[in-house]
């Protein structure tokens, strides 16, 4: 038998790349997602390439406990991903108590209802945001965590709280992984990044601006201390981080409790050189307008991956230009996104 796996919030930008991934390598999926900032037809497209039929989807919100319950006793979960959260760093600022309730009160739920199946194997999505102001990069998960806005103390919240269950439950193992920026689309074009309104990160935002749906870029702030005075993020392929829980899974039960591993490239990009790269990749040009700091933001976040690089002997493998290109290919193929 296949084993099966519960994605909550896998109709996503990186929930719906990790169910093509793990369907292509014989897992049983379902999915569990409010579709508050997804399309259910991620999910047929995530069907279509991967060959198979569309994951069974529930939609609900995972802090129904009640309905939470119902899918484990409907379903031999033998894992958990758990990628549901709110994630715009800006819009948390202004709106801290939906932050916390939905990613730590969804955790919770979450968590609860994994003791009261058994299940006891989880992948966890934290954030490179967890490091805040970082006064160095690379930054290795020892570093410390320094939160700067509501988004980033949601996911710092969720992985205390994992490490505590860790402790508590005998059997219980959590693989917490610190995404960078992941960016891009499955090669096909089928499937990519549709968030609901306009996008709040900068690659589909850019995407847009290419095509013409939004007019132009902005670029928060150019007086950073970094290379070009715009802000340094590690941009890491969705497919790279969808292969990267696929993996995640075959190393859960390495070792006991709670692990923390960096998802990145360890190559850092400024906003400036991104859009250049774009650029170069697409033909497109992409007119834009340097405003003010974003609340909340910071100058630069890199990861040193070589915990993960060990642990697993895996690494990425895809560079930024295949990032604007696949990014670029989803967008041109699909205007109005899922939608079309
Ligand atoms: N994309 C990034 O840049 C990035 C970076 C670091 C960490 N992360 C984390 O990775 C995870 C996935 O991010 P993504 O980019 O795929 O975001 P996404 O918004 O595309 O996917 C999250 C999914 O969870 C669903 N969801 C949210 N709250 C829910 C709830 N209470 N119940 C059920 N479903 C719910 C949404 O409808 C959505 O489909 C998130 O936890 C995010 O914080 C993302």
């Amino acid at each position: 038998m296949p084993a099966t796996v519960l994605v909550v919030g896998g109709a996503g930008f990186i929930g719906s790349h990790t169910c093509v991934e793990l369907l292509q390598h014989g897992y049983e999926v379902v999915v569990v997602d409010d579709l508050s900032n997804s399309s259910p037809h991620s999910l047929e497209r995530v069907a279509k390439i991967a060959d198979t039929a569309v994951p069974v989807l529930y939609v609900m919100d995972i802090r129904d406990r009640s309905a939470l319950s119902e899918v484990f006793r409907a379903h031999p979960i033998e894992a958990v991903i758990h990628f549901a959260a709110k994630k715009a760093v800006g819009e948390s600022v202004g709106m801290p108590v939906e932050y916390y309730d939905n990613n730590v009160g969804g955790t919770t739920a979450l968590v609860s209802a994994m003791r009261e199946h058994g299940v006891r194997r989880l992948v966890f999505s934290s954030s490179c945001s967890v490091y805040g102001n970082a006064v160095k990069v690379p930054l290795t998960e020892r570093d410390p965590v320094a939160p700067t806005n509501p988004y980033a103390s949601s996911k710092w919240l969720c992985e205390q709280i994992l490490t505590d269950v860790c402790r508590r439950v005998p059997g219980m193992n959590v693989l917490n992984l610190r995404y960078f920026n992941p960016v891009g689309a499955h090669p096909s074009g089928l499937l990519g990044e549709d968030p609901r309104g306009v996008p709040v990160n900068l690659m589909p935002y850019m995407s847009r601006v290419a095509h013409g749906r939004l007019a132009r870029l902005r670029v928060f702030g150019d007086d950073y201390p970094t290379v070009d005075g715009t802000g340094v993020r590690d941009y890491v392929h969705v497919m790279d981080v969808a292969e990267g829980h696929r993996v995640a899974l075959q190393h859960l039960d390495d070792e006991a409790g709670m692990r923390t591993f960096n998802l990145g490239t360890g190559v850092g990009s400024s906003v400036l050189q991104l859009i250049a790269a774009f650029e170069d990749a697409t033909g497109r040009r992409i007119p834009y307008d340097v405003t003010d700091r974003r609340p909340g933001d910071v100058a630069a976040l890199v990861a040193d991956p070589t915990a993960v690089n060990r642990a697993w002997n895996w690494s990425t493998s895809r560079d930024l230009a295949a990032m604007c290109r696949d990014a670029w290919h989803f967008q041109s193929r699909n205007l109005a996104g899922y939608a079309d």
